[in-house]
């Protein structure tokens, strides 16, 4: 008969002697091994240290002795940003960066790439086509926040207005965002939902375009493959009709590595927000930024209950970015004097 098939469960068998206790260890070995290596992993993905709530935050925010540049932490932290990231050479795919033959490998695809041939060659400007540095940036992101917040002619007073995926900018808008701008971006997503990814309705969206005068159109084009098509169809949509507006394409080098630049400051998301890319590229050519309509709360500093935009309250996938821990990061910039946010209101509101 088999002598171990004789022996009490291994549970009872372990506690019984010494010896079997350090059997029992022993072989319980790799399993422990294997539990470390799993905890490891789970803290690399849900790192356990704390992010102040809302409220921790909304009284920093209302505590903060008036805001001043620093000059020191701003050049500072350019010059990290631009040892990472290059963003004046490197931000949008350029005749000038991307040469002929060129391999884009794509940011948000894993191991795909697209080799530059003639027709996209065409498409890119010969370099960066701002004059660099550019002097007072405003960027605009869609918060509810900026509802009455009358801050619309501040944010056209910069010399450089920037906004994120194409935002309404209708008359009724104005007061509280401006009506400016110099650069906007627009996710290949949206030209695929709001325009039938421009299959019918050009015209529609040639006309819906004219809000943005002589902007640039900043498209990650090369980020995911479903989103290249729609990319080229609206820079094509827009130069058949000689349109004001132009299209820029991101580059996936510069999108990737200012994602590690942020994953490297503690910015756990899947993908950066265009929120935080457009700051990011702010950063990188402005002398002076100021960010409006950046607040990822549902409540505002007098804790009345905000809209998710100033246009409407659908949410985002909240799975996909991680929105306070980025409003976290930003807030640190603005205390240490390297960018300002703007929160609260620019002016009274009539009633
Ligand atoms: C400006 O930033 C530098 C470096 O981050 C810091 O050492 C200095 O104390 C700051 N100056 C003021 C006035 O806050
Ligand atoms: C471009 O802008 C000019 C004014 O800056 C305007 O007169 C013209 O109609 C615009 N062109 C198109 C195609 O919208």
């Amino acid at each position: 008969m088999n002598r171990d098939s004789a022996l009490p469960p291994r549970s009872v068998f372990c506690f019984t002697t010494m010896w079997s206790i350090w059997k029992c260890y022993r072989s319980r070995l790799p399993v422990g091994a294997a539990l470390c290596v799993f905890v490891l992993c789970w803290l690399y993905v849900f790192p356990v240290y704390r992010i102040p709530d809302q409220k921790e935050i909304v009284n920093d925010v209302l505590h903060q002795p008036v805001w001043r540049r620093n000059q020191t932490a701003t050049t500072a932290f350019r010059r990290l940003l631009e040892n990472c990231c290059e963003t004046k050479r490197m931000f949008a795919v350029t005749q000038h960066n991307s040469p002929m033959g060129k391999n884009l490998w794509f940011d948000g695809e894993f191991l795909h790439s697209l080799s530059v041939n003639n027709e996209m060659f065409a498409m890119f400007p010969q370099d960066t086509p701002f004059q660099i540095p550019l002097k007072k940036c405003s960027v605009v992101g869609n918060g509810g926040i900026l509802k009455r917040s009358a801050c619309g002619d501040k944010i056209d007073k910069a010399d450089f207005v920037m906004r994120c995926n194409l935002p309404p900018l209708s008359n009724e808008y104005a007061r509280d965002v401006g009506h400016r701008t110099q650069l906007v971006t627009a996710n290949p997503s949206i030209i695929k939902k709001r325009y039938q990814n421009l299959m019918w309705s050009r015209k529609a969206f040639v006309e819906s375009m004219k809000v943005y005068g002589r902007s640039y159109i900043y498209m990650p084009g090369f980020s995911m493959k479903a989103g290249t098509e729609p990319s080229f169809r609206t820079y094509y949509t827009l130069s058949d009709v000689n349109a004001n507006q132009t299209i820029i394409f991101a580059n996936p080098d510069f999108l990737r590595n200012v994602q590690k630049f942020w994953k490297g400051k503690g910015v756990h998301a899947k993908r950066l927000s265009t929120g935080l890319f457009l700051v990011s590229v702010a950063l990188g050519l402005c002398e002076e930024v100021t960010l409006y309509g950046f607040w990822p709360f549902s409540t505002d500093l007098e804790e009345r209950t905000i809209s998710h935009h100033y246009y409407d309250n659908v949410m985002p996938d909240t799975s996909y970015h991680a929105m306070p821990e980025e409003f976290l990061q930003l807030w640190l910039l603005h205390k240490s004097g390297i960018l300002k946010i703007h929160v609260g209101k620019c002016g009274q509101i009539p009633m």
